[in-house]
């Protein structure tokens, strides 16, 4: 039996309780993207509630594909799986799967009366270091909310969006970002009035400086991290400074907003760079501690600030949980700041690989 928590009374909206139009098999295919955080969440509540908003930019060519064999059963207490990556049985992905199909069930009963054959690729290298989680849970909420469109084809698509964001949130909360794009929110916040802890939004009205805007990801290291986000969000429990950071987070949010909104990139490039160190300062600063950065991390850092000086070239830096870079560059100097990368800074990147992108729109049918 599972039970709503008390928390998410909001998400009975999300509450799957139409009689279906059962289908006996069905295959759905879908890719999201990931998407870089701009505003970072880093702490969290049951069942995955940020403890403050973050805005993110949803990436364009980095992708997980997905498809999903669903196959009519008999009821079971549980969702019966496989799962194949790149065409490989991976046993070692299902305990996180098999926890996030116990989240959702609440909310896709119907899930219980199918057997799913689930495979899925990347478009980038497994091992760069790239948080494949938010594309995966994004892709994999997809396919579900493809099959339940099936089973209710009355809802309308903004339901169907919300709810998949819903989804992918309860699978990994920076998957709640990767459904739409090119910049969404996630997490209530007064300055965006239609947001919500439980599922992303686009932030609407932005300024045309941030349109087609740049992301290059600069491959550090591209080995598993030595701790994961799950951890990291907990050490914020307890954690000496979580309340300023939280509040930190919240009025850097609004100040994003409005830069957004003013396509102000100095103050942008200000606000995203002390982001992305702020994140780092809190594992710094943990019980136990903990250095995600490598020294080829700083190198690039220091480089982009010399560049920024020396050129006057509006790139930023802004950094995930782990030591790859992510640069975030209007389109108009996107040639310029490409040569920077391929001359100084693949030193710096492991086998000197990096990754061009740009934003995108997010969810895509395969
Ligand atoms: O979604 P998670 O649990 O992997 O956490 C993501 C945390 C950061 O990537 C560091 C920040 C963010 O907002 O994406």
């Amino acid at each position: 039996m599972y039970y709503l928590c008390p928390l998410m009374k909001d998400s009975q909206f999300f509450v799957f309780n139409n009689s279906p139009e059962w289908v006996e098999t069905y295959r759905a295919q879908r890719s999201a993207p990931s998407n870089i955080a701009l505003v970072k969440y880093w702490g969290k509540e049951d069942p995955q509630i940020p403890k403050n908003p973050s805005v993110s930019f949803t990436l364009d060519q980095c992708r997980t594909h997905t498809q999903v064999n669903f196959q009519k059963q008999n009821k079971h207490e549980e969702v019966p799986f496989e799962i194949y990556f790149d065409g490989v049985p991976k046993p070692e992905f299902k305990p996180k799967l098999q926890s996030f199909f116990k989240r959702i069930l609440p909310y896709v009963s119907y899930l219980s009366e199918y057997n799913l054959h689930i495979e899925t690729h990347n478009t980038f290298p497994h091992s760069s270091g790239i948080a494949s989680s938010a594309s995966a849970m994004a892709a994999l909420a997809a396919c579900i909310m493809d099959l339940e469109m099936q089973l209710d084809p009355s809802q309308s698509l903004d339901y169907s969006l919300q709810k998949t964001s819903f989804l992918a949130r309860l699978g990994s909360g920076s998957a709640a970002r990767s459904v739409q794009g090119p910049i969404v929110g996630w997490g209530q916040h007064p300055k965006t009035p239609k947001s919500s802890d439980l599922y992303g939004v686009t932030i609407d009205n932005t300024h045309a400086a941030f349109n087609n805007y740049c992301v290059a990801i600069l491959l550090v290291d591209q080995g598993q991290k030595a701790v994961s986000s799950t951890l990291g969000h907990c050490l914020m429990e307890g954690h000496p400074f979580a309340s300023q950071r939280f509040d930190q987070a919240r009025d850097h949010y609004a100040q994003l907003i409005d830069i957004l909104s003013q396509g102000d990139l100095e103050r942008f490039i200000k606000l995203v760079e002390k982001e992305a160190l702020c994140l780092h300062a809190m594992m710094l600063t943990s019980d136990p501690q903990f250095v995600l950065m490598k020294p080829n991390t700083l190198q690039i850092l220091q480089s982009v600030w010399e560049y920024r000086k020396n050129t006057g070239n509006l790139v930023a830096f802004t950094l995930d949980a782990g030591a790859n870079v992510h640069l975030l560059y209007p389109d108009n100097i996107r040639k310029a700041v490409q040569s920077f990368i391929e001359s100084e800074l693949t030193p710096f990147c492991q086998n000197g690989a990096f990754i061009h992108d740009r934003v995108g729109v997010g969810l895509k049918k395969m």
